[in-house]
């Protein structure tokens, strides 16, 4: 795994660059990353490209043997092109015009913005396409809108796409529901784009298809220009590495689906900001490490796509945009790399190398401090890590019999995620207290704690490697197809557990004519006969084997076949003892159904009783620990504030780290060859 850093010559004096890139390489960084917003500098008015001195910065790395990142600057469009083209400027609902000043003042739909866009990415092509030190190009930076855009050229984009979709008035009246209200359409000149996502009394399948069309819309931008970027690929040397085109994602950003872009891009990134200060676990340290669940989650989703991917920007100290600028934990910088490096990413770049000392965000730290020279608390851990690592590849340089690959942790556990579902739950969600992000990231927690090997796992993407047990929370709208795939899992000896608000409604977004969640009620051994949630602060209590829980969000009562197990029942209310949670054999496997959104508690310890009742070897672990295998090493990651006894085997060899684990440590270890 490579490490390196965000650098942006453009912002510092020309006298001070060789001086920084002496910097970057004495700390040991293997990648520098530049070209970002640098739009106005590389091309200072249109057509007028000024690319020499980005040549130079990549030519000092290259003298310190760096590898280079480069980045199309289209977050960032120059003055010249919004005075040529102030259509460029997001249009809101309310008549608003974005202002230039920012960033992200385009929207994806304009199509001088394509035009513009397509020249610098082509530009940029041209000049630095055959240098074998560019390994990579991140196409703009976290794509995002602040509204859906309201000019004509959207509306036209959106009815383009609406014939493409669905071919006739009457397709779309149906799937948009207009009977409802009399919303029918009887032409699509008709149709705007919605002026939102969020709750309104518009119908919810016209607002979810904008929020489609809108992910789309990104990504046929981003396409354009890895397209533009591809089309220069004969210019590179055979010799020269393959070369990787991401975008860096944010994490469950609603703008963009991952989906809508993987099938153009080899490798997937996102940027991580684990300590925002936004999380209140204030008796005890642990809001200064961030959450390994949501980490862990993201992480292994932008591996589900390719199994290549990397970690685009890591918070290296604290932060300018939260509100509350908590000082990280000490180690916690060290913590997320390793972290990183125990989920498989190629790559980990930190924002930023220096401090600014300028613009909204001079609060917020760098690898350097803001003379520029000395290296920040975050800095030093990059450096730390950065010798560690050394050290682990000494060692198997200097042993190459060392044994290469670790043995397969002995579960698997797979969780099913729909990005769209997010859409959905966003624009009608029924239960205020309903937090589908949430609701993954509890599921993936429980996964992890059982000590197994989690993976995520796509509606339409193959699923190579069935695991051992498949979760699917919280899966509201779905088609038959994967319907009868949950089924046949099953039936083939896994063991699917599917949740509350499963299955409820048709891709549009709506209910089945028939019983609540219909497709899925063969499998389940049993009805959802009724549902209840609390209000804000309220939570009623379920029992599992003698134990009470709490939970709040959202509860099915269920009614079970005479055949089925009943896992679990509600402790009070009117309702008491009525079934929340159940199991039914299928096949060679089992369906398990949790009807509950209770909270973390409950969630883990149904995981625990399900993989027993499947008889899945599992190694309980302490909340916030993850034991992670790649290649030859375990990685034990304690997110906890408590010194943490690693579980390791009796044999284990320590290269990074001991058996006791301070807050916020690492561990890494290795079993010696034949043991
Ligand atoms: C990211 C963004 C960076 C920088 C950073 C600050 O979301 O991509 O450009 O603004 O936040 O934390």
């Amino acid at each position: 795994m490579r490490i390196g850093t965000y650098y942006y010559p453009e912002q510092w004096p020309r006298e001070q660059w060789e001086r920084d890139f002496d910097n970057i390489e004495a700390m040991g960084l293997q990648i520098v990353h530049m070209g970002e917003f640098a739009w106005f500098d590389l091309e200072p008015s249109p057509g007028e490209f000024q690319l020499d001195w980005l040549a130079e910065c990549v030519q000092m790395a290259k003298a310190r043997d760096l590898k280079v990142i480069l980045c199309t600057p289209t977050a960032a469009p120059p003055i010249w092109l919004v005075e040529q083209h102030p259509e460029i400027l997001p249009l809101h609902h309310d008549g608003r015009v974005h202002r230039f000043g920012g960033r992200c003042h385009y929207s994806p739909t304009c199509p001088a913005m394509l035009q513009a866009a397509q020249r610098i990415a082509n530009a940029l092509a041209e000049r630095f396409m055959a240098d074998p030190a560019v390994i990579g190009w991140q196409i703009d930076n976290e794509y995002s809108a602040q509204a859906f855009d309201q000019h004509n050229y959207t509306h036209s984009a959106f009815r383009q796409w609406l014939k493409q979709r669905y071919g006739t008035l009457k397709k779309l009246n149906r799937a948009w529901a207009g009977q409802f209200w009399n919303t029918y359409y009887t032409d699509f000149d008709q149709v705007l784009m919605p002026s939102g996502r969020g709750p309104n009394y518009d119908s919810p399948h016209y607002r979810l298809d904008g929020s489609r069309f809108w992910s789309w819309a990104y990504g046929q931008f981003n396409k354009m220009q890895v397209d533009a970027l591809k089309s220069h690929l004969s210019k590179r040397p055979a010799a020269a590495p393959e070369l990787f085109f991401t975008t860096n994602f944010m994490p469950f950003h609603l703008d963009v689906n991952p989906e809508d872009m993987a099938d153009d891009l080899n490798l997937m990134s996102w940027d991580s900001y684990p300590v925002s200060g936004w999380t209140r676990q204030i008796e005890k340290q642990e809001f200064r490490m961030g959450d390994p669940a949501q980490i862990g989650f993201m992480h292994d989703q932008m591996a589900s796509y390719h199994q290549r991917w990397g970690l685009m920007e890591l918070q290296p100290g604290q932060v300018n945009w939260s509100g509350v600028p908590c000082h990280l934990y000490p180690g916690a910088v060290r913590l997320w790399i390793w972290t990183a490096f125990a989920h498989g990413a190629e790559f980990v770049t930190t924002y930023r190398f220096r401090q600014p000392l300028f613009g909204v965000e001079l609060f917020h730290h760098g690898l350097m401090d803001t003379d520029g020279i000395t290296p920040s608390a975050g800095g030093r851990e990059f450096v730390q890590v950065l010798g560690e690592m050394k050290r682990l590849d000494a060692v198997r340089l200097a042993d190459p019999t060392r044994a290469q690959t670790s043995a397969k942790a002995p579960t698997t556990i797979g969780l099913l995620f729909d990005f769209e579902q997010l859409w959905q739950y966003q624009t009608l969600p029924q239960a205020k207290r309903w937090d589908q992000a949430r609701f993954y990231m509890m599921w993936y927690a429980a996964a992890c704690r059982l000590g197994a090997k989690v993976c995520i796992l796509h509606p339409d993407r193959p699923w190579t490697d069935e695991p051992d047990m498949l979760i699917v929370p919280g899966l509201q709208m779905i088609d038959p197809t994967l319907a009868m795939k949950l089924e046949r899992y099953a039936n083939d000896g896994g063991h699917l557990l599917l949740t509350c608000r499963t299955a409820l409604m048709d891709k549009s977004g709506q209910l089945w004519e028939g019983p609540v969640a219909e497709p899925i009620l063969p499998l389940i051994g049993g009805t959802i006969d009724a549902y209840d949630g609390l209000p804000e602060n309220t939570f009623g209590k379920v029992e599992m084997d003698g134990e009470e829980y709490q939970w709040g969000v959202w509860g099915d009562l269920l009614y079970a076949e005479p055949d089925t197990r009943i896992l679990a029942k509600y402790a009070d209310q009117f309702y008491a003892e009525a079934i929340a949670a159940m199991q039914v054999k299928r096949g060679k496997g089992t369906v398990s159904y949790c009807g509950v959104y209770a909270e973390q508690p409950f969630t883990d310890a149904l995981m625990v009783k399900i993989a027993k009742l499947a008889k899945l070897p599992i190694t309980p672990l302490p909340a916030r620990v993850q034991i992670l295998q790649r290649g030859p090493y375990s990685i034990a990651l304690n997110y906890q504030d408590a010194i943490l006894d690693v579980p390791a085997p009796r044999n284990a060899r320590f290269l990074v780290g001991s058996r006791k684990l301070e807050p916020a440590g690492v561990a890494v270890w290795e079993i010696p060859q034949g043991e």
